[in-house]
């Protein structure tokens, strides 16, 4: 609808040049009259026209026609000053016509354009978040974000003036040309003659301009990931003193990007002045044309006047070429993310996993990363409503463990099941929506506290929300804060104590109310006090649930009803706390190291 309007905007657009070419002779005759050009359309003794169709004839003459009952009606002949600024007027209306029309079907096209990028920017990012993690393992933050916002954008200007340019221009070129030919071709050719020499350095230019805008594109996620990393990560910048280094290199990635885009400017810029010399050559032709021909004055008035119009699409046309090679440079760079594919999908014909009440099983289950295999033939049951403790060094591969449940990761070989479905069977969101996971970092968002403990339960009543913060012990001190449950809580949380946080994500569990917990405990030790109310807050967590829980805490260890012992991604022993003891191997070894005083 918008696109047809911009189409009829555009050539009522081409149309008002064709007009003021065809008028302006008329307005010219009738101020200055001349015996010889009686009629300002006739050929007054020169070649006939190469297009003289009688439409052509009708369409022209309508025009001179219109333009003269004007002249007529307003003119006076000439004789009295209103009489000619009356007919001066006509051309700043047709003029206003023509800027009307420009603006419209500039308006309308470029609606068009953004709502494109728009909704690609929307498509990028649910793309985005159905990929699985071992895409982002490998992605940049500030890459990936410079995409969707910097790439996007030069798409977007791109889009927008390639869509109103390959409308409107065509439209006034071959109006004009049509207009052109018929009053006059060989006047008309002698001033185009040379535009062909263009398309050399048009060419030229185009390809080197896509080249630069992919590095420059490129440098921009350079851009954005420094500042990414710099910000998130001042209180390190600070605390070693590497601000004149972190500067430094700041100021290296945006020369990078000040050189490219010196040069994309050189190669778009130079396009322009080339056009208007071979334009200036070419009327200087025409000059010479009109005065071997005595033209009469008013018809070369005309003429110029189309070929002005005509030169200025032309000009255009040949910044579009550089400007489709910088957007193609960036929708590459966008695409690119669309093409990749979530290694994590959902079986054709995946079913709904019923509300857990059996156990969970690994059979078998080996998984690497890269090369190097992290986890090695697994098997291992979690019965209903049992808690079951991993524990290992460092790097033994517990959190690897964990990930595989929520199929953050499919395992390489051999499968999970839940109540004997294998995971790669079930629809990822009624997998997830039994699953809660309390991580090593408590990840909260920018955002208040009550957003933070409803997140994944949007529709919880406030009356739910406050039971779960006080069963997570966190109300007494989420009360004391400012702004209750309304304070924001910074970025990740930053304004709040680590047992806080911890609390809050507790909480953020409970409301959930899942069947199924995965729990990553955190392994720096809080203070005495913050320790016992998340340990409360966490027995209140576990209680009636199947949990899987990474224990770094003795207290978990007792609770638990099996503790299964990792090494070098291979389950070496399990079995209950003292008995495990009793064997005096690696689980005596992590228990002397690790747990005794915790
Ligand atoms: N995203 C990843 N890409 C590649 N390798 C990884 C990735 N995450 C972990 N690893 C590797 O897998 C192994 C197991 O890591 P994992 O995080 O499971 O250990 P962990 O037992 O949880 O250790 P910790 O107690 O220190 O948290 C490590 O050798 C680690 O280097
Ligand atoms: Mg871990």
């Amino acid at each position: 609808m918008r696109f047809a309007g911009a189409l009829l905007f555009a050539l009522v657009n081409a149309l008002s040049a064709y007009v003021l070419m065809q008028g302006v002779p008329v307005i010219w005759n009738a101020l200055f009259p001349e015996p010889a050009a009686s009629t300002p359309y006739g050929n007054g003794g020169m070649p006939a026209p190469l297009l003289d169709s009688e439409f052509s004839r009708i369409t022209a003459r309508m025009i001179h026609g219109a333009v003269r009952l004007w002249v007529d009606m307003f003119g006076d002949g000439g004789s009295s000053t209103a009489g000619v600024v009356a007919m001066v007027l006509l051309v700043p209306c047709i003029m206003i016509i023509r800027a009307f029309s420009d603006y419209m079907s500039k308006y309308l096209l470029s609606w068009v354009g953004v709502r494109i990028i728009t909704d690609i920017r929307q498509k990028v990012f649910i793309h985005l978040q159905n990929l699985s993690l071992d895409f982002f393992n490998k992605a940049n933050v500030g890459d990936l974000i410079s995409r969707i916002v910097n790439d996007c954008q030069q798409a977007q200007s791109a889009i927008t003036t390639v869509i109103s340019d390959c409308i409107k221009h065509p439209f006034t070129i071959v109006i004009l040309a049509y207009g052109l030919l018929h009053e006059d071709w060989r006047f008309s050719l002698t001033a185009v003659v040379l535009a062909p020499v263009c398309i050399l350095p048009i060419a030229i230019y185009g390809r080197k301009v896509r080249r630069t805008s992919k590095l420059s594109q490129e440098n921009q996620g350079e851009i954005v990931s420094r500042l990414h990393e710099n910000i998130t990560g001042v209180r390190v910048v600070k605390a070693f003193h590497m601000e004149e280094y972190e500067q430094q290199k700041f100021w290296e990635t945006c020369y990078r990007q000040f050189t490219y885009q010196m040069r994309i400017v050189r190669s778009v810029n130079i396009l322009s002045p080339l056009i208007e010399i071979v334009a200036a050559l070419g009327v200087s032709a025409a000059l010479y044309y009109a005065h071997q021909q005595h033209m009469p004055t008013g018809k070369f008035w005309g003429l110029l006047i189309g070929i002005f119009f005509l030169y200025d699409p032309i000009k255009n046309l040949s910044k579009l070429h550089t400007t489709i090679q910088k957007s193609l440079a960036s929708t590459d760079r966008i695409f690119a993310i669309l093409d990749s594919q979530s290694t994590v999908v959902e079986f054709p014909g995946a079913r709904e996993l019923a509300p857990i009440r059996n156990r969970i099983q690994l059979e078998d289950i080996s998984f690497r990363y890269d090369s190097k295999w992290v986890l090695q033939n697994i098997s291992l049951i979690i019965p209903h409503g049992k808690t079951v403790a991993l524990v290992g060094p460092s790097g033994a591969g517990k959190t690897t463990l964990l990930n595989l449940l929520p199929r953050f990761y499919d395992p390489v070989q051999g499968c999970v099941k839940i109540d004997g479905a294998d995971l790669r069977g079930v629809t990822l969101r009624s997998l997830r929506s039994q699953i809660a996971i309390v991580t090593q970092d408590t990840i909260l968002f920018h955002d208040t506290i009550r957003s933070n403990i409803c997140y994944g339960s949007l529709d919880a009543t406030e009356e739910q929300m406050t039971d779960a913060s006080r069963r997570a012990h966190a109300h007494s001190f989420v009360l004391q804060q400012p702004q209750g449950y309304d304070t924001v809580v910074g970025e990740k949380g930053i304004k709040l104590s680590g047992g806080q946080k911890q609390r809050l994500a507790i909480a953020r569990a409970l409301l959930k109310d899942p069947s199924i917990l995965l729990l990553d405990e955190a392994t720096s030790a809080l203070d005495s006090e913050s320790e016992r109310l998340v340990q409360e807050a966490l027995g209140v967590l576990i209680r009636g649930r199947t949990v899987l829980v990474i224990a770094h805490r003795l207290s978990t260890i007792q609770r638990a009803d099996l503790i299964v012992v990792l090494e070098n991604g291979r389950m070496v022993e399990q079995g209950q706390h003292e008995e495990l003891l009793a064997h005096n191997k690696t689980y005596r070894k992590l228990y002397d190291l690790q747990f005794r005083e915790g």
